[in-house]
């Protein structure tokens, strides 16, 4: 965070000055009064009694009035005000700041989207509860709590190993399949067309269904057979045949929505320089007050593609620290919500869905709380956002010997 300076207006006396003099007395004297015919008639004993007085007073209170303000100005809504507003003079000037921070709202004040309606027809509800490090004998809780709650959409991997539980939640919660969105992703182990099928099957049959609402390429990062997790550069760089393979699995009815997750602007390109007969419906992509990444968000607009945002509080390594944001606990408080409800809500008036993960009921509950920002709050907390420099919560990038992000 850029500091904040505080400018303070000096005022005529300070407390080093013991007695007035004569020349502050006929000043205070002067302003009090404004007519000098009226003092002209006192007697000069009388005049400078009641000058005494009036002197005293106004000193008194000028002095109670600077100590009261100078301790609570810095944390007044005023005092924020000016601090955005100066933030916002250096942004406009380019004095300050990383990457873009235009105002992404999608609602201006007024509701917030609960759906997103994808090219194949589908809404896919805004705010899904996330499942990646849910652990077993957590994670179907976690599922049940939310769909009790509301929540109707769930983002989960075949990479995250909880799909059996997952998928038992899901059935004892009693809820139709018809009313649930339910997200898996294909590991990089499976992108050679030959194993898409077989990794797809074993998703559902692990989450007990026959279709899945959305399937996504987990990386651009393909593996070579064997278990090594040694990459296979030729199909990292060309994922068409893999793509080509999802295209057949929304033909047979297996997924309803394809999608890529992980893509950076030029592998987006990459993939959809190719005929496809199915578009990403979604690229997930990790977006936070860490990681906000402006560019891709309104290039993926300007293109009609979605994103979702995931690790939208910055993931287990960094969630502490985002709620601690001066910023975000001062626009949560202006606004009666919790520090996490205020990034959660960004996501959605971004214009993106959110995936935030928790196993615990509370916090699943605080989650679901998602309202509509004031274009002022958005706009503070994207440019705090996009003030720092980004740093990314998740990037195996060195682990696979791949610069995933190139
Ligand atoms: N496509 C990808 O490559 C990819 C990568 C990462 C994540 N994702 C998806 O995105 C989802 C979310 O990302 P994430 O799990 O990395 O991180 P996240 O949702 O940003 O943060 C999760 C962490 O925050 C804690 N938390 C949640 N709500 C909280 C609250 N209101 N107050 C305090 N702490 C809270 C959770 O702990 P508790 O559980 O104890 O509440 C957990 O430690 C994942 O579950 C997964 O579905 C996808």
């Amino acid at each position: 965070m850029a500091p904040v300076t505080h400018h303070y207006e000096k005022v005529p006396y300070s407390s080093s000055q013991e007695e007035p003099t004569d020349y502050y007395l006929a000043y205070h004297i002067a302003e009090a009064h404004s007519s000098e015919q009226v003092i002209e008639r006192q007697p000069r004993k009388k005049r400078l009694g009641r000058a005494h007085f009036i002197f005293i007073a106004l000193f008194i209170v000028s002095y109670m009035v600077f100590f009261i303000a100078r301790g609570s100005f810095a944390s007044t809504r005023v005092a924020a005000g000016m601090r955005q507003k100066c933030r916002e003079t250096m942004h406009r000037f380019g004095l300050a700041g990383h990457g873009m921070h235009r105002n992404m709202s999608t609602a201006t004040g007024a509701k917030l989207p609960t759906h997103y309606t994808l090219p194949s027809g589908d809404k896919i509800p805004a705010v899904a509860l996330g499942v990646w490090r849910a652990g077993r004998g957590e994670v179907g809780e976690a599922i049940k709590a939310a769909l009790k709650l509301g929540y109707r959409h769930i983002d989960g991997a075949w990479i995250y190993g909880n799909e059996a539980e997952v998928g038992q939640a899901i059935r004892e919660s009693g809820i139709p399949r018809k009313d649930l969105w339910l997200t898996s992703k294909l590991w990089n182990t499976f992108h050679a067309p030959e194993d898409v099928e077989p990794a797809l099957d074993e998703s559902l049959a692990r989450l007990g269904t026959d279709y899945l609402d959305l399937y996504l390429i987990h990386w651009p990062v393909a593996f070579k057979k064997g278990g090594n997790n040694d990459v296979d550069f030729e199909l990292t760089e060309n994922p068409y045949p893999t793509w080509q393979k999802l295209e057949e699995m929304v033909e047979k009815g297996k997924v309803r929505n394809i999608g890529i997750s992980n893509f950076n602007i030029r592998r987006i390109q990459n993939l959809t320089a190719n005929p496809l007969k199915v578009k990403p419906a979604v690229n997930q992509v990790e977006l936070s007050y860490w990681n906000p990444q402006p560019e891709l968000l309104q290039w993926s607009k300007e293109n009609g593609l979605l994103l979702e945002a995931y690790s939208p509080l910055g993931s287990a390594e960094k969630v502490k620290e985002s709620l601690d944001v001066a910023e975000a606990k001062e626009i949560a408080k202006d606004l009666g919500i919790t520090p996490a409800q205020l990034y959660i809500s960004w996501h959605v008036q971004r214009g993106t869905i959110v995936l935030p993960k928790s196993v615990n009921s509370a916090r699943i509950e605080e989650n679901f709380g998602v309202v509509a920002l004031p274009d002022s709050a958005i706009q503070r907390l994207e440019i705090a956002a996009t003030s720092h420099k980004p740093l990314r919560t998740v990037d195996p990038s060195k682990n696979w010997g791949v610069d995933i992000w190139n």
